[in-house]
């Protein structure tokens, strides 16, 4: 079968075995965090962002080879350039961009403020498509690279109480969509990875805010966010680090968003 693919095709392929130049936002814990220690683990160059220089520092010490810690606040544009600067100066360009920083807030329609609304479309729409307009000018002039956003199951439906964040994440697959539209052919793919539940500080969080708002334990809380899962369970962020690393080395997969949500949506 592979000596029916074409030279230049196959040579693209197995460009993902390069040791490449890593960009991974939202790197300090949870879903980012894991996708750091896997990109770090198969050998590439691994630079980390988020606000807390703490949980960087901390997850950089852990990988095995080079990490680069740089705090920023991503819904600062010019924070966002001196990231993508920085790295230049010290790797080259970013080849492979994750972005997994994200925000998530509830509250029903009628009581969100515009300061939830501001927030969820600047970390979780407005931060990503900075990053992929800063990104993709290097990927595509090289003739390589792979860019992956965590968005969410949000991204595909409409759940109570999350009109902010859903907005925000049905915008960043649309941005995503749009993007692999625009540079397929070019060696450059673009995909988002759309997550249920994951067990991780985000989802901690919602489970104290059920909690607090609906009297329920937080054990009752937790089994609830684990039964909107068919498989009964929270996914792991090592499954969403498994679809992340799918998107890096498959360059026939490009413009999707890939459930990893047990099921729960099959679109
Ligand atoms: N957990 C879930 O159930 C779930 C489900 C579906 C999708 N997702 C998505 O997956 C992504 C990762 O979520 P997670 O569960 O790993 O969340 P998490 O554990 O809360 O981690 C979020 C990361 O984003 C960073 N971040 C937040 N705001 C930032 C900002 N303004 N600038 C730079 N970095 C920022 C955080 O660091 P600092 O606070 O230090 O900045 C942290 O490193 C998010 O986009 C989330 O929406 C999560």
């Amino acid at each position: 079968m592979s000596s029916l693919i074409r030279p230049s095709i196959k040579r693209n392929i197995n460009r993902v075995t390069e040791k490449r130049t890593c960009l991974i936002t939202g790197a300090g814990r949870g879903i980012g965090r894991t996708v750091a220690a896997r990109l770090s683990a198969a050998g590439h160059r691994v630079a980390l962002t988020a606000r807390s220089a703490d949980e960087l520092t901390g997850v950089a010490g852990a990988l095995p080879g080079p990490a680069f810690p740089l705090p920023a606040d991503l819904t600062d544009d010019a924070a966002v350039s001196n990231v993508f600067g920085a790295v230049e100066q010290r790797w080259g360009p970013v080849e492979i961009l994750v972005l997994a920083a994200g925000t998530a807030s509830s509250a029903p329609l009628t009581k969100t403020t515009d300061d939830d609304w501001q927030q969820a479309l600047a970390v979780n729409l407005t931060a990503p498509f900075r990053c992929l307009r800063r990104a993709v000018p290097a990927m595509v002039e090289g003739g390589w690279g792979r860019a992956v956003v965590i968005a969410s199951a949000a991204a595909k439906r409409g759940d109570a109480y999350v009109s902010a964040y859903t907005a925000s994440k049905h915008g960043v697959l649309g941005v995503v969509r749009s993007t692999a539209a625009e540079l397929a052919g070019s060696g450059v793919t673009v995909n988002a990875v759309c997550p249920g539940f994951v067990d991780t500080a985000m989802t901690r969080a919602s489970i104290e805010n059920i909690s607090a708002t609906t009297g329920r334990t937080p054990e009752q809380a937790r089994q609830a966010l684990e039964r909107r899962q068919p498989i009964n369970r929270l996914i792991t962020t090592e499954e969403v680090a498994d679809a992340v690393e799918l998107c890096l080395r498959t360059p026939a997969i490009n413009g999707q968003g890939i459930n990893v949500d047990g099921g729960a949506v099959q679109s």
